[in-house]
């Protein structure tokens, strides 16, 4: 090693869009990496991600600590004027480790060890794994805390990939006991909470009760609900480990953890609490074939994804990093995980850098630098093709390079005008008592952002933790368990707010509120739900809104309420029944909506709040970045993008061709 530089602290927070790469030096021979960290360099790049699988190569054997190698490989890549983010190799604990250890392995809920040979083989409840994880954190922090290549780290690699979040292991067996003594105090609240009078489930102490698995029908809602937030707190303790080692060693350097989309399985915003930047991984092609969207739609955005998911996440991160979000691993080309994997268009890797910056991310990295030849990712793309040629990723990263000069700079996400609440506590109370099964809480959250962005809206994701001082509406798709205080606050806000059916309806401990759903939100708008229904896939309700019928999917309530009444069920059933009521601070809607009916209730409600509002965009999507506007074309034909007489582009013009990107000030 040559003199150390200096460490020039905050080097996170750049006046302009970054772009990075995720790089695994452990993969590739030694006389490769000079060059690849040359022409990371010469792309452009700022930033690479390194280590976060790599622990059998940081301690082959037990003990046996070997960091030559990631000295080695912080130094190239660092003299090549890159970034480094450094990961904790936690996700991919090695053999001689479980094999020492066996109750590091996590159990699946059919009681079945999950074996070694792939990663995340841990159970957040091990103690052994506690400990061992900790030794490694500890000498590599140690090691690298100080280090002038080292900006950044991130911890693990996705909490909750592959089903991991539960483990239904001895281990977890008795630290759920302790948390639940610990939460309950006495047996006799638990059995009052668990409502255990009911079909002689009673326990006598804290040490008689079993996880919630491989029951003859399901558990009481509240025990698995409890078995969810235990779990999501030893998911917050470990990780929570991890950053106070690091904070120590690595003061000013900034702390990442790379969340996932479509994971609800544990608090997100209690773990962003510990952490300095949220940071996710963006892989819109298998998140269109997993997604909400009918198979004519997925076929339709067979090669953008689904226009508004990927925008939604990078709100929801933006609001679990408090104000800070990062894109760690974006999709470069087609994948190899999701159940069909079809290559984006090419342009869309261009397009989804600029719409995560437009969304307020401020540094994208690609995953992965060169694609591999062997092991279970090999058919998954990268920037350059295994031979090292420049793949498609590469071109449009090298465009978007070029692109960022032409901006611009110091541009920040402004707080919306719109508030959409999103609580995991609710998503678990829907999952636990789901009584039906059309019933998503994930796609209905989506379909009512979907609808806001297609009527030009920038949204805001919010908890029930957060500040609603800046909002005009506050949208609540599927809120089961409101919080007294949430509803409090939103009572003092000058906020307006539209609630979907089930909001309020489940106490913290799952029960129905004494006093009949919603619960705490008869505070803001008075009404009694006396009935749900689920409505099976094939049928809909017909609601009269205006002078318009509408189809009302999923979800029906019956209410009794003096407000005024907005829209009614029309029909054999209960005709004339109230679907939407509301008064002047709050309206409760009483069916499930989607397509048109959805547009015209958050329609309606934007006009309500004074939001303004644009006619519905259908495949294009506007975002806003402090005075920089974006457009982006999710459609087949051409479109023409809403700027004023005097815009300025800075990117593209007026009329925007598919899977392009236009960037002006007005
Ligand atoms: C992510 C993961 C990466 C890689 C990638 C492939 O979930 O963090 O390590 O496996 O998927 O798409």
């Amino acid at each position: 090693m040559t003199a150390p530089i200096p460490f020039q602290p905050d080097t996170t927070q750049s006046d302009r869009l970054e772009l990075g790469v995720c790089y695994y030096p452990e993969q590739w021979p030694r006389e490769k990496w000079e060059d690849d960290a040359r022409r990371m360099k010469e792309l452009g790049l700022a930033w690479v991600r390194i280590g976060e699988f790599a622990w059998a190569h940081m301690e082959p054997r037990p003990g046996e600590l070997r960091w030559e190698w990631l000295d080695e490989a912080i130094d190239v890549l660092g003299r090549a004027g890159l970034k480094v983010i450094l990961g904790t190799p936690t996700a991919a604990p090695p053999k001689w480790l479980v094999d020492l250890y066996p109750d590091i392995l996590p159990v699946g809920e059919n009681g079945i060890v999950r074996k070694f040979g792939a990663r995340r083989h841990y159970c957040f409840s091990s103690r052994s794994y506690a400990r061992e994880a900790a030794r490694i954190v500890e000498a590599m922090a140690a090691r690298y805390g100080a280090h002038p290549f080292v900006h950044a780290w991130q911890t693990d690699n996705e909490y909750g990939d592959h089903d991991t979040i539960y483990s239904y292991s001895n281990e977890a067996e008795r630290a759920f006991r302790l948390w639940l003594a610990e939460r309950y105090g006495s047996i006799e609240a638990l059995n009052t909470a668990w409502g255990t009078n009911f079909w002689s489930m009673r326990y006598g102490t804290f040490d008689e009760i079993d996880l919630p698995n491989n029951l003859v029908e399901e558990p009481s809602p509240t025990h698995l609900v409890d078995f969810i937030r235990f779990s999501s707190d030893q998911v917050k303790n470990f990780n929570r480990t991890q950053v106070d080692i690091l904070r120590c060693h690595a003061p000013g350097r900034p702390v990442t953890h790379n969340f996932m989309a479509n994971n609800f399985d544990f608090d997100h915003y209690e773990v962003g609490e510990d952490i300095d930047i949220a940071s996710w991984d963006v892989y819109p092609m298998g998140g269109l074939i997993n997604g909400r969207l009918s198979e004519a739609d997925k076929e339709r955005y067979l090669r953008t994804g689904d226009p508004d998911q990927t925008a939604f996440y990078h709100d929801l991160y933006r609001a679990v990093g408090r104000g800070r979000v990062w894109v760690m691993e974006q999709q470069p080309g087609p994948v190899n995980w999701a159940s069909h994997n079809q290559a984006p268009a090419d342009g869309m890797v261009r397009l989804w850098t600029w719409l995560a910056y437009s969304h307020g991310v401020d540094m994208v990295s690609y995953f992965r630098w060169r694609q591999i030849h062997s092991a279970q990712e090999q058919f998954h793309a990268a920037l350059l093709l295994p031979n090292g040629e420049p793949d498609q990723g590469h071109l449009e990263v090298a465009q978007v390079i070029a692109e960022v000069d032409r901006l611009p700079k110091g541009e920040r996400r402004e707080a919306a005008k719109v508030a959409l609440v999103v609580d995991y506590p609710s998503r678990w109370a829907s999952r636990a008592l789901p009584q039906g099964r059309s019933y998503q809480a994930t796609a209905i959250a989506l379909d009512w952002y979907a609808a806001l962005s297609r009527l030009g809206v920038d949204v805001d994701i919010v908890g029930q933790h957060s500040d609603l001082d800046a909002y005009a509406l506050v949208l609540a798709p599927d809120l089961l368990i409101a919080d007294a205080a949430f509803v409090a606050k939103l009572k003092r806000s000058k906020a307006k707010a539209l609630f979907g059916p089930r909001s309020g309806s489940k106490t913290v401990e799952m029960h129905i509120p004494a006093d009949l759903p919603p619960g705490p939100l008869a505070d803001l708008i008075d009404l009694k739900v006396t009935r749900v229904e689920s409505l099976p896939e094939f049928h809909s309700e017909t609601v009269l809104y205006g002078n318009e019928m509408h189809a009302s999917r999923v979800w029906r309530e019956t209410i009794r309420s003096p407000e005024t009444v907005l829209a009614r069920f029309s029909g054999d059933y209960r005709d004339g029944a109230p679907a939407l009521v509301g008064n002047d601070k709050a309206r409760y809607l009483a069916a499930g909506a989607q397509g048109d009916f959805l547009m015209k209730v958050i329609g309606d409600a934007l006009d309500w709040a004074g939001v303004a509002r644009l006619p519905d965009l259908g495949d294009l999507r506007l975002a806003r970045r402090g005075a920089l506007r974006f457009a982006f074309n999710y459609g087949k034909g051409p479109a023409e993008v809403p700027a004023g007489p005097d815009a300025v582009f800075h990117v593209g013009g007026r009329m925007l061709a598919p899977v392009d990107v236009a960037v002006w000030t007005e």
